[in-house]
């Protein structure tokens, strides 16, 4: 990481740690992770994050503890839809595996001197008779007990909650830790539930016989950034095209993270657990280093705001450097602020641009830069749309653009080479012939 980048990820993690002190996030964290040999450092990046202010309540995975503890004992069990039949046999066992899985978080987060407590906050329900089959001890959640649960956060004490709930009565359940996650999230009016998986999610091998929607953004290795719930619907309504234990590993978690966004949490992200900083990455940065998906609009391109002229300058100064933008001074761009746009992600301005009107019917397209951090992610793309459209709707007849080293790209949005002379009169006064650089047109009537 060059120390520009690296100065601007401090930056951005402070913009996200102010705006998340006091709030509430769950983390449902796969039970294989606790055998990883980056569990620590897992465990730590958590432990900075209830400290930075965060209130963290977590959900044990524990399915793999589960399965490898019956077998010990000889106990094979039945599934119905999916799930586990616990039976009475079973139980034992499962509860303690559960509390195994539920202690290790514990010992994780005691490495950090993070309070954390094992609770039972979890009321459960029989899942009862389902095809004629009892399910008997697997239960689901009736009801989180959010009271006692909010107590424990705001003493900055960090909740874990075993996959087991109990019924009025006392009877204990086993209960899949995504319900109680779901469940958890919804109950604590969480602005965030992460997904903490043992492994990527829909890595590119996953996908090798998924056509995804053009529209899905991905990064240069192939991963998904970012989902809107009805790109989500789309991904798992192709999950057939999947093989059966592959498509099983993503569209659980998949299905989770749409349930839980149309319960009104604003965010759900996947990460992989195993990759060093994974969780720090995903939450303090805007790119992040797994899969979001968001309900909320998290970006816009709008008028520049004056407290984001330096911000602007910012962005343009690598292009700047390399002598493909000219420079431009704050009072520059103030002269012609109405003129100015940017794309804001959360908070951030990742691309700007102006339009700027020279008469004769014609407007020039200027000052564009994309952030390179978020490059090939359509943004140069869609800040050059907004801009025709505008100039279309202010009926402009010709949209020209001066560019020395970007032809390419312009022409390959429809723009063609044109003459200096084709300039309206008063650019074609301030022309640097200098500079030499190329014009690029598009007509727009
Ligand atoms: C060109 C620019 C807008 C691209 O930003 P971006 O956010 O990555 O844009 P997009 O994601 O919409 O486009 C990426 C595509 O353009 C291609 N591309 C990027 N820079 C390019 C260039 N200079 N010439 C040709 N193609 C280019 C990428 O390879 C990618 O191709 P793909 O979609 O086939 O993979 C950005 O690099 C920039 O701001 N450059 C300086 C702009 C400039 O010259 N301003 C002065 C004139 S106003």
């Amino acid at each position: 990481m060059s120390l520009r980048a690296g100065i601007d990820f401090v930056r951005e993690a402070f913009r996200y740690q102010n705006r998340f002190a006091g709030s509430t996030m769950v983390f449902k964290i796969d039970y294989p992770l606790t055998e990883d040999p980056g569990f620590a450092y897992l465990m730590r990046d958590l432990s900075l994050l209830v400290k930075s202010g965060i209130k963290a309540a977590v959900v044990p995975g524990c399915s793999e503890r589960i399965d490898a503890a019956l077998k010990a004992q000889s106990i094979v069990s039945q599934y119905i839809g999916g799930e586990r039949i616990t039976t009475k046999e079973a139980l034992p066992f499962v509860e303690t595996a559960a509390f195994h899985a539920a202690s290790r978080f514990i010992t994780g987060l005691s490495a950090s001197r993070v309070d954390a407590v094992i609770g039972n906050f979890v009321r459960a329900r029989a899942r009862g008779v389902i095809d004629g089959v009892d399910m008997q001890f697997t239960g689901g959640v009736d009801k989180i007990y959010t009271a006692s649960l909010s107590r424990v956060l705001d003493f900055e004490i960090t909740p874990v909650l075993p996959c087991i709930g109990w019924s009025p009565a006392g009877k204990a359940y086993n209960v899949p830790s995504d319900e109680i996650a779901f469940a958890a999230s919804q109950a604590l009016g969480a602005i965030k539930l992460i997904i903490v998986s043992d492994g990527p999610f829909l890595s590119p091998k996953d996908c090798l016989n998924l056509t995804l929607p053009p529209s899905i953004e991905r990064d240069k290795n192939g991963r998904i950034i970012r989902l809107r719930p009805h790109e989500a619907e789309t991904l798992l309504a192709l999950s057939h095209f999947n093989d059966g234990c592959a498509a099983e590993r993503w569209t659980g978690r998949l299905s989770l993270a749409l349930r839980a966004i149309e319960a009104g949490v604003e965010r759900v992200h996947i990460i992989d657990g195993r990759e060093e900083g994974a969780l720090l990455r995903e939450i303090y940065s805007n790119l992040g280093s797994g899969t979001m998906v968001y309900a909320d609009e998290q970006d816009s391109i709008r008028p520049i705001r004056n407290c984001e002229i330096a911000d602007v300058i910012h962005l343009m100064e690598p292009f700047v450097q390399k002598d493909i933008l000219l420079r431009r001074r704050a009072v520059d761009i103030q002269e012609k602020k109405d003129d100015y746009v940017v794309l804001e992600i959360d908070g951030s301005i990742r691309a700007c641009a102006a339009l700027h009107d020279w008469g004769e019917g014609q407007c020039e397209i200027a000052a564009l830069a994309s952030d390179a951090a978020f490059a090939d992610m359509g943004l140069g793309a869609r800040i050059v749309d907004h801009l025709i459209d505008k100039a279309r709707k202010k009926r402009f007849k010709r949209v020209f653009v001066l560019t020395t080293r970007t032809g390419d790209w312009f022409e390959a949005r429809g723009f063609f080479q044109d003459s200096v002379d084709s300039l309206p009169s008063k650019k074609r006064a301030v022309y640097n012939k200098a500079r030499g650089s190329k014009v690029f047109s598009l007509n727009l009537e």
